[in-house]
């Protein structure tokens, strides 16, 4: 039996005083300089947490607990069954790395403000490089290892980097993945052009370094390292920016979500304890990468913010080498609490179905399992408790908040768990569900998820260099408001349901991405004249992208090969972890009497799911051709079916 909840009472703080509630978790963190007010309405877009204040993220991470009692205690766990290596990091030793590529990054020229781009495997170079970029108070953004040229390359012309740290390879079980040629892609097509790039050669790869440009990571830290140079934690204003994440929007051009440095460490702080009910000192593991945002908030930030030692694993949850990995890890390592997508644990529930290889290992240490990044399916839920015999708690948030929205707070005693649901809002969350008017929906009721502002400390206070979309892609459509895009429902409860994305975002294996951007590089084929990308149901991945296309006329390829050719292309633009294999040539699509693409009704028809003639359909006979091709391709529900 655990502890009776606290949940009510402390939401009920929150509401009664939100500045309050902030204030109290701040004294958390140690600050150079007090903020003038905790939160002001006035500045900013829609107001800014802990202005006037001057601190520093890195030394919250990483010094402080040096200089207080935890110098010799591990702050990574890097195991990488990939690779073959397992690293201990203490926060000591990370002090000292992390100041030397302070100061190399400096040489070359980084100062407070300035961006640093991140292109890195899951080694824990990744996470130095961004905590390096911190001290200095210069600005990192990460691009994921899995993203090709054409997201280099936005996000490069985009944030201007002076620097890109790198690796000379990511290693996926099936491939080594070379990164200069990727870099080299990306530098092509962006007109901006940063000065250097710092590459950590790999033993598995080693990349050809450009002369005056690269500078090679482990001799230029090892230089700095020797001369014991000193690199002050630089102090800044808690509103400056301490990372830009992009995240995909509803076209090609990725969003830069900007954190803030103060709100995101009260906020993230915080959470340790009354979330994930973590104590400094124990073993965290967030399975994720690096690249997105539950890898900077729970492999990175949140676990060294207070102190834990934090997990970093480069491998699959299948196939490096089995389906025991995950248990074998939290063996070996003494992990408190896992935090992965649901897509990890139906991997894992394939290949193993009845959970025997979990015997294997004790798991004792093991408390609780954290669910987030897509819809946590009754079925993964189910099946991981009782495999696992501790709880599985769902918990819903988004690049745009960097934490939680609604959860389960493990730490604040834990409410009782409905399965599907994500559980309750967060303090600093008011979550209300409005109709397409923006009025609100009775309990119960699907509508539009929305967050009354101000958002909480954390959440983005604006998209980079990009006031006007930040506004329009999230607060105009309900004022007063902040728009997940997110669809679902209140129960009486107060529990929330999150059911679909209301745009065209899918979610494959627990990564968000863009139809919309697929659609623009499918588009860029000299041989296709329209096209639509839709998701569709898959078991494993949650969703899968599947492309329909016409042709130009006149095109007198195979229009087998000019799909072959598509799926090369957004590989090549896009990158893998866009998963796209199934394009599927057709003759037309349905559209409205106006020219909208139906790609709801398409996607009910792949998914086999019931769906409603739209009224303004311009001919109803597509959809009967689009049922076709899918049926006969093999693709989606449909396919089944006919098996
Ligand atoms: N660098 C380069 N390529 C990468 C990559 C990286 N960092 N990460 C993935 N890829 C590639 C994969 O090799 C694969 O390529 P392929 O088409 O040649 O096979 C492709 O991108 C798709 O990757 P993914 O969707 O991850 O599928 P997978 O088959 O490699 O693994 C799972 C499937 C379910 C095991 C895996 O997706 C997983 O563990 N997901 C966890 C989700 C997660 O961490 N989400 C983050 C939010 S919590
Ligand atoms: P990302 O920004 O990559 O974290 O993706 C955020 C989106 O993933 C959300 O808007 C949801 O659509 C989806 N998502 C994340 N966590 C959950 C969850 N626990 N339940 C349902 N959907 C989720």
């Amino acid at each position: 039996m655990g502890k009776p909840s606290e949940y009510g009472r402390v939401y009920a703080a929150w509401k009664d005083n939100p500045e309050d509630f902030w204030a109290e978790q701040a004294a958390q963190i140690d600050w150079f300089e007090p903020w003038t007010r905790v939160f002001d309405p006035d500045q900013g877009v829609y107001g800014r947490w802990f202005p006037g204040a001057k601190c520093n993220t890195c030394f919250n991470a990483v010094d402080r607990h040096v200089e207080r009692g935890r110098p010799g205690q591990p702050a990574i766990i890097h195991d990488s069954p990939i690779t073959g290596t397992k690293t201990v990091i203490t926060y000591r030793e990370l002090r000292d790395e992390v100041q030397a590529l302070a100061a190399v990054l400096r040489d070359l020229g980084v100062a407070k403000g300035d961006r640093v781009m991140v292109y890195m495997p899951m080694v824990p170079e990744a996470v130095v490089a961004m905590l390096a970029a911190a001290r200095l108070g210069a600005v990192h953004s990460v691009v994921f290892g899995g993203f090709a040229g054409n997201e280099l390359a936005t996000r490069i012309d985009d944030c201007h980097p002076k620097v890109i740290v790198t690796a000379s390879c990511g290693i996926e079980p099936n491939r080594t993945v070379e990164y200069m040629p990727l870099i080299e892609h990306g530098l092509e097509e962006a007109d901006f052009e940063p000065s250097h790039l710092v590459v950590l050669q790999r033993p598995q790869h080693e990349a050809q370094l450009k002369d005056g440009r690269d500078v090679d990571y482990r001799a230029a830290v090892d230089a700095h390292k020797q001369k014991g140079t000193l690199v002050e934690c630089v102090p800044v204003d808690a509103t400056d920016p301490l990372y830009i994440l992009y995240t995909s929007g509803t076209t090609g051009q990725p969003k830069g979500v900007v954190r803030d440095n103060g709100g995101h460490m009260v906020a993230l702080k915080w959470t340790m304890s009354a979330i994930y009910d973590i104590e400094p000192g124990e073993v965290f593991w967030a399975a994720s990468d690096v690249g997105w945002v539950v890898g900077h908030s729970y492999i990175v930030y949140a676990p060294l913010l207070h102190g834990a030692t934090t997990l970093m694993f480069e491998g699959k949850p299948v196939g490096t080498p089995d389906a025991g990995v995950f248990w074998r890890v939290i063996e070996e390592h003494r992990v408190a609490a896992l935090f992965t997508a649901p897509t990890a644990i139906r991997a894992i529930k394939k290949e193993d179905p009845r959970g025997g290889l979990v015997g294997d290992y004790d798991l004792s240490c093991l408390r609780t399992l954290f669910l987030a990044g897509e819809r946590a399916d009754p079925d993964t839920i189910k099946w991981a408790g009782a495999t696992l015999n501790v709880p599985v708690i769902d918990h819903w948030w988004q690049t745009e908040t960097g934490w939680t929205i609604a959860g389960n707070p493990v730490g604040l005693g834990k409410l009782p768990v409905k399965i599907g649901s994500p559980t309750v809002p967060m303090p600093g969350y008011d979550v209300q569900v409005l109709d397409d008017e923006g009025h609100p929906v009775a309990g119960g009721t699907l509508g539009n998820i929305v967050v009354k502002l101000p958002l909480p400390p954390s959440c983005l206070p604006t998209l980079w260099n990009a006031d006007e979309r930040f506004r329009s892609a999230y607060l105009e459509e309900f004022p007063g408001y902040y728009k997940t895009a997110d669809a679902g429902y209140i129960d009486d409860d107060g529990y929330l349901f999150i059911m679909a994305r209301t745009d065209d975002i899918i979610n494959v294996a627990g990564h968000r991405l863009s139809t919309g951007g697929m659609e623009e590089v499918i588009g860029g084929h000299p041989d296709v004249a329209e096209c639509a990308v839709i998701g569709i149901a898959d078991e494993l991945k949650g969703q899968l992208p599947a492309g329909f296309l016409i042709l130009n006329a006149g095109v007198d390829k195979d229009p087998a090969t000019v799909e072959k050719e598509v799926v090369r292309l957004v590989r090549e633009e896009i990158g893998p972890v866009a998963a796209f294999k199934i394009a599927l040539a057709v003759t037309r699509l349905p559209k409205t009497r106006s020219g909208k693409i139906l790609r709801g009704v398409m996607q009910k028809i792949a998914d086999g799911e019931p769906y409603k003639m739209p009224a303004t359909i311009d001919d109803p006979a597509i959809l009967d051709e689009i049922a076709e091709v899918v049926k006969t391709r093999g693709v989606g529900a449909q396919a089944q079916k006919v098996a």
